[in-house]
């Protein structure tokens, strides 16, 4: 069995990673590979049982730190349940939102201390780093106003509540994260068409897509050919 791959989607708040997981997802399996997809806070039983505490607001009185473990707890649950057995069987997962959320969002703009952050983070992600993460970068203003649009009229969440300001200091460190760790993060326009952003998408996901098992084959074949061709 061939081991599969772990692409993150990460950005401010109406990136438009939705539906670019969809599309991407879509075009993946009609190559034949197995899609997983995923998302944070969520994705496994227990984190799902964790993600309304979060995006309620209902943790909000316990401080940022409290927050952050919770995120975190749901992670590693993220992770063991779902994500590493996924992989591990030789699946593409595509998961909205991960470990870089928690870095922008309670680290950048909560202020949790670094050293924290990152005890945390090694601990929920347990070796289990994304092969490319996708950032998806809007303007803060045009995201909120997609996010707002999106919500119908119904209460904003938690995050999606905190002022321009605030979105802006996160749009610009997801910018930074990328200069940072530019071989994994791979940051795409999100203004423009969607078929066009989808493209660009797929550009950045097909450096790391593996062999499919029917590609492999051949490419064994076409070895085992060439030595019995140069005997
Ligand atoms: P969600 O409704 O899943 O969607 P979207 O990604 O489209 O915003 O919202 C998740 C919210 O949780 C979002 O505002 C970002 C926030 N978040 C964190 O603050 N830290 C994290 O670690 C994660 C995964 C998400």
């Amino acid at each position: 069995m061939y081991k599969g791959r772990f692409i993150t989607f990460e950005g401010g708040e109406g990136a438009g990673k939705s539906t670019q997981i969809k599309l991407i997802a879509e075009t993946l399996e009609k190559l034949g590979y197995d899609v997983v997809v995923t998302r944070e806070p969520g994705g496994s039983v227990g984190a799902e049982a964790t993600r309304h505490v979060l995006l309620s607001g209902a943790a909000e009185e316990f401080g940022v730190r409290m927050e952050a473990f919770l995120f975190a707890s749901a992670r590693s649950d993220h992770v063991e349940e779902v994500i590493r057995p996924a992989v591990e069987a030789g699946k593409i997962v595509l998961c909205d939102r991960f470990a870089d959320s928690t870095r922008i969002y309670q680290g950048v703009t909560g202020n949790i201390e670094a050293t924290l952050l990152k005890n945390l983070e090694r601990v929920a992600v347990n070796g289990m780093v994304p092969d490319l993460t996708i950032i998806i970068d809007v303007p803060a203003e045009i995201g909120m106003a997609r996010a707002t649009n999106r919500s119908a009229g119904q209460e904003l969440d938690r995050f999606e509540k905190e002022e321009l300001g605030t979105h802006e200091l996160r749009r610009n460190a997801f910018l930074e994260l990328a200069k940072e760790e530019p071989i994994r993060c791979t940051v795409v326009d999100g203004l423009g068409d969607v078929e066009d952003i989808a493209d660009n998408v797929f550009k950045a996901v097909e450096m790391v897509l593996p062999l499919l098992p029917s590609q492999k084959k051949t490419k064994n074949k076409s070895a085992a050919q060439k030595k019995s061709n140069s005997a």
